[in-house]
């Protein structure tokens, strides 16, 4: 029996070995972590992350070929197949912060790999890291191997959260890069024949492995640039009046752009895009190429001004304050479909609007009060490692009466508002009584929508006065200043 072991029990390890466990049932798969709340919850009714369909594909295999354990050295040194799926933030502190990937998980990982293997192993690179980490891996590994053979692969992993269970049962393609060398070419084929039990032998793609490692950056940059394009777009519509809704499709319909990926927001989060960007403009200036970092960096100044911008219409259209005023935020999550908060637009906006010293009430189906109010006080560095995060006692986070509420109905937090922003695309908001919502808010009532989820026609025959991102506006807003002063 094949044995898989991967170190990391999150976002990405969790579902991607529950799925090569579901799909290979001659296979045992492990996933470690040195995070003991995170491994209790993988093994209770109540998994860590939400993700759809990931509670029955868990439930199906934990405990026959599935198992979640916190020791991480004993199944490291069983394992044939070892995945790395530990977190890599962006570096926040010393050489190239702001922008380089923090490997230090990664380091700390691949010295203990050495430490403790005893047989030969295949290390297998699944988080976003920069381009030739493996070769930095391979010499950890080589000069501390006491005679053990081990082989690099990157298999970058391309989920999408919300999506992840189909993403990985139906991927539009599985890439392994290795080395070239037949020892290399032979631990190709042995991942290979893992992902080959359910994917199309076509759409498993080997390659060398670099490729591999800058096919992953190269995607979530093209993929965020065309989300920073489309909102670009939508500015230029609303100043305008065309609509970016239609911009989008017309625009889609040509087989060479496809339609997807082209909906304009308040702007892209998540724990990829901005990371693997910054991550590609480090790499650039490491090798002089200075026009290619402006490029790509352009994408990331696009996506701070649409939230700048959607902060700034909210402000202006309120009589230029919203000091005082409650305002409803219906979602936090970075998109729908998920708990998770990396990166989410809403705390840029949150920030921006308490900064104006506004009354926020929070509501989002699957984020909890903590995570928020850890997300609006936590540092950067901190948030990108959780590691090191000690709350101090009677911090904002446990401060129930500051100007930030958090409530568990969308109603509740709409009442008594003078707005409302919306943040997630959450399919329930679109079904919500708004006459309701109407009628328990302060006049003028404004919807400021930052996912294109209302109907703006709709809601303003009930009385709201609406902003959608990208779509003609108000005749409320025509004359008030659209774009943040820089
Ligand atoms: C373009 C649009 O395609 C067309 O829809 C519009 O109506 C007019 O402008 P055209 O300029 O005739 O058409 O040719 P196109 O095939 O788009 O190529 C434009 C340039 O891009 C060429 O120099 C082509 O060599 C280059 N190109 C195209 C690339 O360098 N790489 C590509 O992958 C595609
Ligand atoms: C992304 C990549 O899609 C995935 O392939 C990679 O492995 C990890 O990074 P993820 O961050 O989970 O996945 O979600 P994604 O669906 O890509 O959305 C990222 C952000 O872009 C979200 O905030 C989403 O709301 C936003 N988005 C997406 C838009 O604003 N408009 C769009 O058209 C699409
Ligand atoms: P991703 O979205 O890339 O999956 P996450 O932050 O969700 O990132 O998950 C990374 C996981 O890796 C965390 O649960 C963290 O505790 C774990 N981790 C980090 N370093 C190590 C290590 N050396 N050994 C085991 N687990 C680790």
């Amino acid at each position: 029996m094949v044995k898989i072991c991967c170190i990391g029990a999150g976002y990405v390890g969790g579902p991607t070995m529950a799925m090569i466990a579901f799909k290979c049932p001659d296979i045992q798969v492990v996933v470690v972590d040195i995070s003991a709340p995170r491994i209790n919850a993988w093994n209770s009714d109540r998994l860590p992350i939400f993700e759809p369909g990931l509670d029955d594909v868990v439930r199906s295999c934990r405990n026959n070929n599935l198992f979640f354990s916190t020791d991480v050295e004993s199944h490291v040194a069983d394992a044939d197949i070892i995945f790395v799926s530990v977190n890599t933030p962006t570096k926040t502190r010393g050489l190239g912060a702001g922008k380089a990937a923090d490997l230090t998980y990664w380091e700390s990982a691949a010295r203990m790999i050495a430490e403790v293997a005893k047989s030969d192993k295949i290390v297998v690179e699944k988080s976003t890291v920069p381009v030739k980490t493996a070769e930095a891996i391979e010499k950890i590994l080589t000069h501390n191997s006491r005679g053990i053979n081990f082989q690099i692969l990157s298999n970058p992993e391309f989920l999408a959260e919300g999506t992840a269970i189909d993403d990985l049962a139906n991927p539009d393609r599985v890439l392994i890069g290795g080395r070239e060398t037949p020892e290399g070419q032979k631990a190709v084929a042995a991942l290979k024949d893992v992902y080959a039990h359910w994917v199309p032998e076509d759409r498993i793609i080997t390659m060398n492995l670099w490729s591999a490692e800058l096919s992953k950056l190269a995607a979530n940059a093209i993929l965020a640039q065309r989300i920073s394009s489309i909102n670009a777009m939508s500015a230029l519509c609303e100043a305008t009046g065309a609509d970016v809704s239609e911009v989008a499709y017309a625009v889609g319909k040509d087989s060479r752009i496809g339609h997807k990926f082209l909906n304009a927001s308040v702007g892209f989060g998540g724990s990829c895009f901005q990371k693997d960007i910054l991550n590609l403009v480090y790499i650039c200036e490491c090798n002089g190429l200075i026009e290619v970092a402006n490029y790509w960096k352009q994408v990331v100044q696009i996506n701070d001004y649409q939230k700048a911008r959607f902060v700034n219409r909210v402000v202006s259209s309120m009589f230029n304050t919203v000091s005082g005023k409650k305002i409803a935020i219906l979602g936090f999550a970075f998109k729908k479909d998920t708990g998770d908060t990396r990166e989410t637009p809403a705390i840029d906006v949150c920030q921006g609007l308490l900064g104006d010293k506004a009354q926020l009430c929070i509501y989002d189906p699957q984020v909890t009060e903590e995570q928020i109010r850890r997300d609006l006080v936590t540092s950067k560095f901190d948030w990108d490692h959780p590691q090191h995060l000690v709350v101090p006692p009677g911090s904002p986070t446990s401060n129930k009466n500051d100007t930030v509420r958090v409530t568990g109905d969308a109603y509740e937090a709409a009442k008594g508002a003078h707005g409302i922003c919306i943040m997630t695309e959450w399919e329930e908001f679109k079904l919500l009584d708004y006459e309701r919502i109407y009628q328990g808010m302060e006049k003028p009532a404004f919807v400021f929508d930052g996912r294109n989820v209302v109907k703006p026609e709709e809601l303003r025959k009930i009385g709201f006065i609406v902003y959608s991102v990208g779509k003609p506006l108000d005749p409320w807003m025509k004359d008030l200043p659209a774009a943040p002063s820089t």
